[in-house]
């Protein structure tokens, strides 16, 4: 299994040059064995959740249904242990019409693609128009809701997920074979790293879209969470949310969060709230921002291959959802999302850099969020 990892993982898990600044570590120290529970079943096929401890007072689960992560159970400043993500009681949760991504793994491409369509060389490819005339997420069934195959890896806290996506699933080009292996650090990180391989090429864009309220359910909504993003520029959109081509800097904004500062503090001066592409300039894994919860003491640092996060606010959240964990509301604002990510559109946009992957060539990404307490 070991050596299927690296393989799965070669440059990413197994020659990782490292972050350029100080970021999560790997212990070989022993931890509890990864438990297995049954979830419930989708279209006859069982769905089981996978629970991970570092024995350091983190857990996180997560279930083999879009690679869902269900709970990241964290301590406060005074010890308490809360579940930091919005999340439902049960996999009919997950499953309702609505569900706006929830812990999910997002593919093949996160966030939109213009009017659905896209170009390779001269051949257009159609994708299915799910939000406004445009593609969001991957389109009507995405890797959102796939059943991945899940592998609890051997001598770590590490689960692999393994997905093949077939030719022309929802109208993208080439046979996609994503794995994801989620680590619980013995230092508190949730590692994510993403491989993906493909037959033609294709565009490909791999996020995770937990929301985060690291106040555990004790404030009802994230505007006084405490943000900083090493982001000098951003791309913005137009009134679909689709990006206008522009980078343009955050400096003299309410996007500017290059010094730390309170979501709620300008988030009414931006029409619907935040829902944007952060640019980071730097060059592969390093840490790019934080999260602070006050009120619990709650701190998260955020570090990524990415260029790019979507950072959203929650904003079309209404309290609508049903099988809220406990019966919480979740209203406007009940979490905010950190989608590392290439940039939104890019292949309609010449501005931004190529997202297409050609077969022989490997993807990855890695994310690591990582916690403590201030
Ligand atoms: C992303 C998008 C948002 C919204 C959410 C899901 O973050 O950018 O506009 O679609 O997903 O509700």
């Amino acid at each position: 299994m070991t050596i299927v990892t690296c393989s799965l993982l070669a440059g990413s898990a197994c020659n990782n040059a490292g972050p350029k600044k100080s970021v999560a570590e790997d212990s070989t120290a022993a931890v509890p064995a990864i438990e297995v529970q049954p979830y419930g079943e989708v279209d006859g096929e069982p769905v089981s959740q996978y629970t991970l401890a570092n024995g350091k007072g983190m857990i996180v689960k997560v279930i083999n249904y879009g690679g869902i992560i269900t709970d990241i159970i964290t301590p406060d400043k005074d010890g308490n242990a809360g579940n930091v993500v919005l999340s439902y009681d049960s996999l009919a949760g997950y499953r309702q019409k609505g569900n706006p991504y929830f812990g999910t793994l997002v593919g093949r491409y996160a966030n939109r693609i213009a009017k659905a369509r896209f170009n390779i060389d001269a051949a257009e490819y159609k994708l299915a128009a799910n939000n406004n005339g445009n593609s969001l997420h991957g389109g009507l069934k995405g890797f959102d809701k796939a059943i991945w195959k899940a592998t609890p890896l051997p001598g770590d806290s590490s689960l692999l997920l393994e997905h093949t996506s077939p030719d022309g699933e929802e109208g993208y080009p080439g046979t996609l074979q994503a794995q994801v292996i989620y680590t619980l650090t013995a230092n508190n990180g949730l590692k994510i790293e993403y491989v993906a391989t493909t037959d033609k090429p294709t565009p490909v864009n791999l996020t995770n879209h937990t929301y985060f309220n690291l106040s555990a359910g004790k404030d009802s909504t994230i505007l006084n969470h405490v943000l900083q993003l090493d982001a000098p520029s951003y791309t913005p959109v137009d009134a679909q949310l689709i990006p206008t081509g522009k980078i343009e800097p955050v400096k003299g904004t309410p996007m500017d969060f290059t010094t730390a500062k309170r979501v709620g503090d300008d988030i009414g001066n931006v029409k619907g709230g935040y829902d944007h592409n952060w640019v980071f300039e730097k060059e592969g894994l390093q840490t790019v921002g934080s999260l602070y919860d006050p009120g619990s003491g709650r701190f998260m640092t955020l570090a990524t291959s990415e260029p790019g996060v979507q950072f959203y606010t929650g904003n079309f959240l209404d309290g609508s959802l049903k099988f809220t964990r406990n019966g919480a509301y979740y209203g406007k604002n009940a979490g905010l999302c950190l989608e590392t990510q290439r940039f939104p559109d890019s292949p309609n946009q010449p501005s931004f850099p190529n997202t297409i992957l050609k077969p022989g060539a490997r993807y990855t990404q890695t994310t690591i969020y990582q916690f403590s307490i201030k």
